[in-house]
């Protein structure tokens, strides 16, 4: 196909997109504030979703006059005491989960502490003192595999770097807990959670996802899969905000004898009666542990209503759409060799980002974001492009292949 045909392809996709009309509650470049045609088109979602139109009107109630003029009197009136479980069961739903089982607060990293030593004292519980081995994806994001290592040290357990493949392998009586990624941050590799969560079950351990690079770009499916505590952060596909604040999930049968490392006075019983004594509070609330970061929570709440009305089934439809288009543009435009696909063909396999190893990527990203393509690098070969289905339409994709083809070409040129 040549590049017209691409364009008038991406213009028949785009007129039956039903999200389509979601992109006009985000803040994005009008095409008309780039050079040519190759104009405003941002795929970093996957690191920073873009701003919701929401949000800045909001911040600016919760700052003048929810803390301006009400000032301690929004803890109760405001709803600031309860924003990280209200928030959380906002979020429920884009992870399949029934309310009650999620807490907003603290980042991922903090999170994916709690939920590993719980997993394992969960473990312990269960009576099985020769537990002692915690097993994590050796090709994790690093900070999830820092936090595995001191949480083993901290917990007398050792520490099994394996891949997600190897994963059912090296299961045994052993096994405390496991720490895996849903989606590879670097690869998109969309790993299998319902059973890898089985096998984890079967051999009597507890299982740990880390979701930030799935949840608001496809179904996870929390409750259905019986998955035991998950983390995530909220930057990405949920367009929260730099820095806003993470999850925790607890299933519900396991919120009773989950132990958390961080107790937190927010997550007492009675956290006003200022007790010696720690008793945790019932349900998800023990996830709590400090003050919570009432700005950027309350900014992710207002994130949160472009949600409204819009089933994630659809967006991760038109989010394997989008990325099977823009493979396809890029093996039609892009020279042969110049570019290696590191993403997954099989759509089981996916997430929704796609990364090419490319040996000179960060200078070719450099190039790219100059010319109004936003995605980033990782290093040392990879150029990863994200694609939120809620703001990212198929003319952008098209317009991104064809960029980065007359960059990779040397061109520079318009076209
Ligand atoms: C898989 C994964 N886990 C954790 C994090 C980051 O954790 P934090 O929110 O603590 O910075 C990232 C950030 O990109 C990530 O991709």
């Amino acid at each position: 196909m040549s590049e017209s045909e691409f364009g008038v392809k991406a213009e028949k996709l785009d007129a039956a997109d039903e999200l389509a009309g979601v992109r006009a509650q985000f803040v994005l470049d009008a095409v008309s504030d780039h050079a040519a045609d190759a104009a405003g088109v941002y795929l970093d979602g996957n690191s920073l979703g873009a701003l919701p139109a929401a949000v800045p009107g909001r911040v600016d109630d919760v700052v003048r006059r929810q803390w301006g003029e009400l000032r301690i009197r929004s803890w109760d009136e405001s709803g600031w005491w309860t924003a990280p479980e209200r928030i959380g069961d906002r979020i429920a739903p884009l992870v399949g989960a029934a309310p009650g089982q999620i807490v907003v607060g603290d980042s991922t990293s903090v999170n994916v502490f709690k939920a590993v030593v719980g997993a394992v004292r969960l473990a312990r519980l269960d009576g099985a003192d020769g537990r002692d081995e915690i097993v994590v994806d050796a090709t994790t994001f690093p900070t999830d595999g820092y936090i595995a290592e001191s949480a083993a040290r901290m917990t007398g357990c050792t520490l099994r770097p394996v891949t997600p493949a190897e994963v059912p392998g090296v299961l045994g009586d052993r096994t405390a807990a496991v720490l895996l990624n849903h989606v590879d941050y670097r690869t998109g590799r969309l790993h299998d959670l319902p059973s890898l969560t089985a096998a984890v079950h079967a051999a009597g351990a507890y299982v740990v996802w880390d979701l930030c690079h799935s949840a608001g770009a496809l179904p996870v499916g929390l409750d259905a899969h019986g998955v035991d505590l998950a983390v995530g952060c909220t930057y990405k596909y949920l367009n929260g905000g730099p820095g806003a604040p993470a999850y925790l999930y607890v299933r519900r049968d396991l919120q009773d004898r989950f132990d958390s490392p961080l107790p937190g006075w927010t997550s007492h019983a009675d956290p006003f009666g200022m007790r010696p004594d720690y008793e945790p509070a019932a349900g998800a609330l023990r996830g709590r542990v400090g003050t919570p970061d009432i700005l950027s929570m309350l900014a992710l709440e207002a994130a949160l209503e472009v949600w409204d009305g819009v089933p994630i089934e659809s967006v991760r439809a038109k989010s394997l759409a989008l990325t099977d288009f823009f493979l396809e543009c890029v093996a039609a435009y892009v020279p042969p060799g110049r570019v290696e696909s590191l993403t997954p063909v099989a759509h089981e396999e996916r997430g929704s980002q796609v990364a090419l190893r490319c040996e000179d990527a960060g200078d070719v990203m450099r190039r790219l974001i100059e010319r109004g393509v936003v995605g980033d690098f990782r290093h040392p070969d990879v150029l990863r492009f994200g694609f939120t289905p809620l703001y990212v339409g198929f003319a952008d994709v098209e317009r991104a292949a064809r960029v980065l083809a007359e960059t990779l070409r040397g061109s520079g040129g318009g076209g």
